[in-house]
Formats: C-alpha cells, sequence, structure tokens
C-alpha cells in the first residue's frame, strides 16, 4: 500500500535559535530526528532575509539527509543568488516559491499567469535543470485551473498546493469544500502529465485529515504546527529532566 509523503520543514527550529543568537537549537538535530522518526524528506526556506535558515544550514541539513539516503527539499524564491545555491548543493528538490520581504510567511502561490513572473520562473526551472539535472522541481501555486495548466508548460516535475486560505477557514470553521473541490479538479489536470501532486503552508493535525480523505495529494509539507506542537509534548519531559538535576543538589543546610 502507498501512503502519502511527509515532509518536514524546519524553518521555525532556526527561528527560534536566531533569536538569541545561540547555536542552539540546531536545525540538523531536528532534522535527524524528523528522519530517524520515519519523516520523508526535510523541507527549508533560506529566505532573502535569512529571518530562520542560514546559508550554513542548507549544505548541513543536507549532509543529514545524505546520511538517511532522503531528499532535502529546498525552498526558494526566483533570485539569481538563490539559483546559484541551488546549483552548488543540488538538493534532491527545489521548491520555487514567491517572496517578499515584508511578508510574515510565504503568503501565496506563484503567480505565472502574470508574464514577467511567469518568465522568471521558467528561467530559474531551466538554469536548476540544466546544471543540475538530478534536481526535481515543484512550482508552489494555487490550485486555479488556469495556474496549473500554465505550470504544465515549464519545466519541472510537479506542483505543490498552497493550502494556506484552506487551512484558515478549516480553523475558523467556514465552509472548506470549494477548496477541497478545486484540489480534485487541478489533481485532474496535473496528473493528466504525470506530475507530482503536493500540498503545504498553514496545516494543522486536524486540517491535514480532510485532506487526507481526499486522497489526492502524494506529499504534505508541513513545518509551524509540528514545531509548535512539539514544544508542548516536549515540555514536561524537559522540565521533569531539569527537577531531576535539580533534586541532586540539596542545600547546604
Ligand atoms: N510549503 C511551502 C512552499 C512553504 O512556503 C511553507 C512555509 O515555509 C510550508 C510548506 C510549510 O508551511 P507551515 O510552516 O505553515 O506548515
Amino acid at each position: 500500500m502507498k501512503y502519502p509523503r511527509l515532509g518536514v520543514n524546519i524553518d521555525h527550529v532556526a527561528t527560534l535559535r536566531q533569536q538569541r543568537g545561540e547555536f542552539y537549537p540546531q536545525v540538523t538535530r531536528a532534522a535527524e530526528i524528523a528522519l530517524a522518526t520515519g519523516a520523508d524528506q526535510i523541507t527549508i526556506h533560506l529566505r532573502e532575509d535569512r529571518r530562520h535558515i542560514q546559508d550554513q544550514d542548507v549544505p548541513d541539513t543536507h549532509v543529514v539527509c545524505k546520511k538517511f539516503g532522503l531528499p532535502l527539499n529546498f525552498e526558494m524564491g526566483c533570485s539569481d543568488e538563490m539559483i546559484k545555491k541551488a546549483i552548488i548543493e543540488r538538493p534532491e528538490w527545489v521548491c520555487l516559491v514567491p517572496e517578499k520581504r515584508a511578508e510574515r510567511t510565504t503568503e501565496g502561490g506563484l503567480d505565472v499567469i502574470n508574464e514577467e513572473n511567469y518568465e522568471r520562473v521558467k528561467a530559474a526551472c531551466e538554469t536548476i535543470k540544466k546544471n543540475s539535472p538530478t534536481t526535481k522541481i515543484s512550482l508552489f501555486v494555487e490550485a486555479t485551473p488556469a495556474v496549473l495548466q500554465k505550470c504544465l508548460t515549464l519545466k519541472a516535475d510537479a506542483v505543490e498546493i498552497h493550502t494556506g486560505e484552506y487551512a484558515k477557514d478549516f480553523l475558523e470553521k467556514k465552509d472548506i469544500s470549494h477548496h477541497l473541490k478545486m484540489y480534485r479538479e487541478g489533481h485532474k489536470i496535473i496528473k493528466a502529465q504525470g506530475w507530482g501532486y503536493h500540498a503545504g503552508h498553514g496545516l494543522t493535525f486536524d486540517s491535514l485529515e480532510p485532506l487526507l480523505a481526499e486522497k489526492k495529494f502524494e506529499e504534505y509539507n508541513i513545518g509551524h504546527w509540528i514545531i509548535a506542537e512539539a514544544l508542548f509534548i516536549g515540555l514536561g519531559h524537559v522540565i521533569k529532566e531539569m527537577l531531576t538535576l535539580l533534586k541532586k543538589y540539596p542545600l547546604e543546610a
């Protein structure tokens, strides 16, 4: 039986590290734990402003992925700087995303309907494929038919559908049926060409389930919620260890 793959996005381990400028928590340790537990790939986004993942995290995380024989999914904007990085690192996957400096997180998919954007994405795909032929490319986009049709004219291997709006509607208990219908139609368009159909952004344990029940997406890339939930799953354990240490040293009488 085949199951959907889980890509664990570990950007927010780096967010916590950068907050204090310490060497911990280490993203490589998070990658090790994720892959040793059974995750199918590690996803990291080297943003232009380096707000979380840093340049050295890319090769360091790739070393961990290679140790497990599993893919690194390198999310990046279509800038010359990032294209050069991808060519040097040769990750198994690149996920091309739109990137705006002021945004808090990626706010939507690539607008490939806009001619200028389309040309930029096209050039990025061609340069990456030419210089790193083993790297597969996914395009982070909305699931509208026109966008998906346009994607299929590019040299890529998969689309990753932006699930941010769906996840928001789910959390606010709004109707999600139109999102599911759009994802079903998108699946037909994409699979007719044999491309991969992936999903990501804003997903939680609960909002993932209706998507799983549709059985359409082969891969999910999930980060913020996993890292946030891990805090609570781990908090009691870490406090217990600290208390054990404290109890080894009674105060002077
Ligand atoms: N996929 C893409 C293309 C993204 O940009 C992000 C956020 O960096 C994710 C998946 C993961 O989103 P989240 O952290 O909200 O789970």
